[in-house]
């Protein structure tokens, strides 16, 4: 297996605020390495010190409280992988182009988490029987650009339903991949919620709190939502849970190969609360598809690496790949992307070309 070469580095798509991208081709580990990992950031990170540092329980609860970082790390932990994705991963595969940050295929990553579950600590709170929502608050402030813009500057902000905010798996992370986080990606405490695109997250958590009412929150309804249907009504919706997905990490968008020659097609794919089920890959813009190899095994929330041989065509010439998956719900990835997600959602099979020739 290829290590990251020592000279790789992460993908500029925005300066401030930060925002790169995984180059995935350079990526072979089951864990992508932490200063790989994408970073996506709505505002500037904030400067958060260990000793100041300071999570509130509050809202719809029987008893609020604080922790300090200490007594956060004093509690018990658990260890978990989690897949992340952006929910604008790979936008710039659409056509005709939309705003937002242009992603290739690198806005996703898995990573070994460590940290407190929500639930001890909401279970310590005793949230009230009518919460319905957990509000997750970062300690980053700005003033978002895309309208309906609010009247002044937010803070970043979503929400998870009571349910999932419940489940063993979402945790309050201080740990990734064995390491402190890094500070663009949530240093001191991070939420990170398994299953759900990487906007529920929440990074420098500062602030948990049940609320009796759904959140409505900018990042909640204006950005990173969905247009659904009420009785046949447009309504719009949150992103929450991730779609079933496959991507091709290497050959790379319009990289020459050999002709006649072997190459070993190489690629993840994950699903959010499910797991990924089979992986077909078609080298003849869909017309034909050949089952690959998965070399990882089913795990909650993560993706599972896959591989699959190609004998690349004597003929010369410009050729598509594309990958489409299969998940335990008997689910494949569509073919076109669904115009009611807008800019986020982008999980059909996004074509990859490249040349085969000397
Ligand atoms: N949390 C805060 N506080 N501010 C942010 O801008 N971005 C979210 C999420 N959590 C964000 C955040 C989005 S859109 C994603 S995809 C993930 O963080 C990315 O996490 P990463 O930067 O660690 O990869």
């Amino acid at each position: 297996m290829m290590p990251p070469s020592s000279g790789s580095g992460l993908i500029i798509r925005q300066k401030e605020p930060v925002n790169l991208e995984t180059p995935l081709d350079q990526v072979d580990s089951f864990l992508t390495p932490a200063e790989l990992f994408y970073v996506r950031s709505h505002f500037p990170a904030p400067k958060l010190t260990i000793a100041k540092y300071r999570l509130e329980i509050a809202g719809a609860v029987n008893e609020s409280f604080t922790l300090t970082y200490q007594e956060l790390r004093e509690m018990p932990t658990e260890t978990r992988p989690a897949t992340l994705e952006c929910a604008g991963n790979c936008r710039v595969f659409l056509v005709p182009q939309v705003p937002g940050a242009q992603w290739e295929l690198g806005a996703v990553g898995t990573a070994e988490w460590t940290g407190v579950p929500l639930a001890t600590l909401l279970e310590r709170a005793g949230v009230d029987a009518d919460a319905c929502e957990v509000v997750l608050e970062g300690a980053d402030r700005g003033n978002p650009t895309e309208p309906p813009v609010p009247p002044g500057p937010i803070s970043y902000a979503r929400s998870l339903p009571r349910s999932k905010a419940l489940k063993p798996e979402v945790l309050i992370a201080y740990q990734m991949n064995g390491r402190e986080l890094r500070p663009d990606h949530g240093f001191p405490v991070r939420a990170i919620v398994p299953g759900h695109f990487g906007m529920a997250s929440v990074k420098w958590l500062t602030r948990i709190e049940a609320v009796r009412e759904p959140f409505r929150g900018y990042f909640q309804t204006s950005d990173y939502a969905y247009w659904d249907y009420f009785n046949g009504m447009p309504v719009r919706r949150a992103l929450g849970e991730m779609h079933l997905k496959s991507e091709i990490f290497r050959p790379r968008v319009y990289e020459t190969l050999p002709v006649n020659r072997v190459y070993d097609v190489f690629g993840a794919a994950w699903a959010g609360e499910t797991e990924v089920t089979e992986i077909a890959l078609s080298t003849d813009a869909g017309r034909t598809w050949t089952k690959g190899e998965f070399q990882d095994p089913i795990q909650p929330h993560a993706w599972r690496r896959w591989s699959c041989e190609w004998l690349t065509p004597k003929e010369p010439g410009k050729y598509t790949l594309l990958a489409r998956a299969k998940d335990a719900r008997g689910r494949v990835q569509p073919y076109h992307h669904d115009p009611n997600n807008g800019s986020y959602v982008i999980d059909y099979p996004v074509p990859i070309e490249v040349y085969v020739g000397d």
